[in-house]
């Protein structure tokens, strides 16, 4: 049940997807008909920084795919970062269809997927001790996909097409969307341009706002429920009366999770988080049917229903007793939403176990099997954060319990201190945030964004920063952004093809108007590149 967890970003793939990976690839996963490469890629690029002593001139096997179905002399080279997600899972999806296949189609590019260090195939160790995790930093990934770049021979081809001699064009959404962000802005001498789309650019400790999108578009009935019951939770968490707590958490019928932290994240579940959880939410909907899913809708559903039977809504006077009395309303509906449909996906295991919602567990994070979960909790504990948590002075959709110590524990069981290495008491923001945090900017480096993505405050489009326009028209090419009306997380990603059936309803005009701006930008770097030689690109590149 574990391995079903889902991984932030991984919603638009295979890898981790409870119900088997986004509908389109279900069908097509059987066969893969591209074949893996290696490139011997060095495990420290820093052979001068105190951060990897001592250093070593181990190399390792970074492992790739291309697509070259589309490429002719002179199109541009499309490198996807695919993050936390296996190359092989990544490339099975991005180039049968979507946006890296367009600009492949449109442009006669070369597709790359290269994957990330300590995922999927390309673990540098058999396991991932802390010590056998220093080299996974952020600065140590953009130094490999420059370094790959600068190097690689790709298979069929001569170093004519290597960074920065040949065009080189970045790609990635989510985690690997902020990377491709850093990535500009560190080595702007290696690649052309970049698209990062939902790229989280900035660490925080705690990430409340997740949730925000949530509140904000999803139907108030619902949200106002769960901001009622989730009020009436921490009113008698707070009361600290452990019978009473011991019987909110049976209606739930998780009374055997005995950590409150535990039963918490349990109950967002259908909601989701910025870490981990076994289902589809808000981030796994999707403009398109063919690849998102509507699971958060039903749980609205659910926890609205007017129709529920009246053995179900008396349990929301269950509780009433120790809250002056008051009802908990749908308390019945969503409790009754867990036990009918969360539960079971643990295939009888008891939920008080870690291969079913038990987190509180050392042993289970001490585990040093290389896995997702493991490298990304570890950039978490080290660099960025966005660990579950739950606003202190607003309404919330999940317990106050879950604040950034929930999540700090993990990091400390999962990775004492070793000989050579040792994670900082809290993660070291200011390692992710060096780059710009959400005032990123670099030249040729489009941001796109979703207004209703859960990681658009931790990106380029945060809230906070408030609205930025292009200047002028050179600096929209430049300095491209896009704010996708009613996105979600890396709505960009999915797209129609050159030669697809066009199906009613599919790839509506606010969509298409991205992906006919995305060419459009990507048509102005390739002039710019064939101009860059005292032409017309060159000029604009010094605005
Ligand atoms: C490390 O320092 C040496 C000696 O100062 C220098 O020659 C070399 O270029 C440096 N290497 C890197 C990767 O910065
Ligand atoms: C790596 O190789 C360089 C050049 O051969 C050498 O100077 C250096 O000492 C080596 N570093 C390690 C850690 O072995
Ligand atoms: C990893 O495991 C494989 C297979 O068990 C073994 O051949 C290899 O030497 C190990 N590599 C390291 C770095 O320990
Ligand atoms: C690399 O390949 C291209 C295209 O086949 C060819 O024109 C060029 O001469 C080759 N360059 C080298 C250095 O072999
Ligand atoms: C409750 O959720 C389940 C699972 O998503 C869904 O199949 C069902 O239709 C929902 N029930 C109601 C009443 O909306
Ligand atoms: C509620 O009662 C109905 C029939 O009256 C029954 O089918 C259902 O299983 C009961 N639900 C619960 C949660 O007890
Ligand atoms: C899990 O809950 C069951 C039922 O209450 C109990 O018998 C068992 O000891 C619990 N297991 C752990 C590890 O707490
Ligand atoms: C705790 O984790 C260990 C290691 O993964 C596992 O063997 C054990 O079953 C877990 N305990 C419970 C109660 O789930
Ligand atoms: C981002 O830019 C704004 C406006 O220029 C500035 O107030 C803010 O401090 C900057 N934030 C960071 C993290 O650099």
């Amino acid at each position: 049940m574990k391995s079903a967890f889902l991984l932030i970003g991984l919603a638009w793939l295979a890898s981790a997807f409870p119900q088997g990976g986004p509908k389109r690839l279900r069908a097509r996963q059987s066969t893969s008909p591209y074949p893996v490469y290696t490139f011997d890629q060095k495990l420290d690029h820093f052979p001068n920084s105190t951060r990897y002593e001592p250093h070593t001139n181990r190399t390792f096997k970074q492992h790739y795919y291309v697509d070259n179905t589309y490429y002719k002399q002179g199109g541009p080279v499309v490198c996807l970062m695919s993050g936390e997600s296996s190359a092989a899972g990544y490339a099975s999806i991005a180039f049968p269809s979507g946006l890296l296949k367009l600009f492949l189609q449109e442009f006669n590019g070369l597709g790359i997927v290269l994957e990330n260090r300590y995922y999927g195939a390309s673990y540098p160790f058999n396991t991932t001790t802390t010590d056998n995790l220093r080299f996974f930093t952020t600065e140590q990934v953009l130094a490999d996909t420059a370094h790959f770049a600068q190097n690689v021979i790709l298979p069929g081809y001569n170093a004519s097409l290597q960074a920065p001699e040949y065009l080189w064009v970045l790609f990635g959404g989510s985690v690997p969307g902020g990377q491709v962000a850093f990535a500009m802005k560190e080595y702007g001498d290696v690649f052309w341009g970049g698209f990062a789309s939902s790229g989280l650019t900035k660490g925080v400790l705690g990430y409340p706002e997740w949730y925000e999108p949530i509140q904000k578009f999803a139907p108030q009935d619902c949200t106002a429920s769960l901001n009622g019951i989730i009020d009436k939770i921490d009113t008698v968490f707070a009361n600290g009366n452990a019978n009473q707590i011991s019987h909110m958490k049976s209606i739930f019928g998780l009374e055997t999770l005995h950590e409150n932290g535990d039963f918490a994240q349990t109950i967002a579940y259908p909601l989701g988080g910025p870490f981990l959880y076994p289902g589809a939410t808000w981030q796994e909907i999707n403009w398109d049917p063919a690849v998102g899913y509507s699971d958060f809708f039903y749980f609205c559903h659910n926890i609205t229903n007017p129709d529920s039977t009246k053995n179900i809504t008396s349990l929301d006077y269950a509780l009433a007793p120790y809250t002056n009395n008051e009802p908990w309303s749908n308390l019945g509906n969503y409790a009754n939403y867990i036990k009918q449909y969360l539960i079971p996906t643990c295939d009888g295991v008891p939920v008080n176990n870690s291969a079913c919602f038990l987190q509180h567990n050392q042993s289970y994070w001490a585990d040093t099997t290389n896995s997702v979960r493991r490298s990304y909790l570890y950039t978490m504990c080290t660099e960025m954060g966005t660990y579950i948590a739950a606003h202190q002075d607003k309404p919330n959709l999940v317990s106050r319990v879950l604040t950034p110590e929930y999540t700090q524990q993990w990091c400390t069981w999962a990775f004492p201190p070793g000989k050579h290495n040792k994670i900082p008491p809290t993660p070291d923001l200011a390692r992710y945030n060096v780059y710009g945090g959400s005032n990123i900017s670099a030249p040729r480096l489009a941001l796109i964004g979703g207004e209703q993505d859960v990681f658009r405050d931790v990106g380029f489009f945060a809230v906070d920063r408030g609205e930025r326009y292009s200047l002028s028209v050179e600096d929209a090419y430049l300095h491209p952004q896009m704010l996708i009306e009613s996105g979600g997380h890396v709505w960009d990603f999915e797209a129609l093809n050159k030669g697809d059936v066009w199906e009613e309803g599919r790839e509506p005009q606010f969509i298409r108007e991205v992906h006919l701006w995305e060419l459009r930008v990507m048509r102005r770097w390739i002039e710019m590149w064939e101009g860059r030689k005292g032409g017309w690109g060159s000029k604009r590149d010094e605005l």
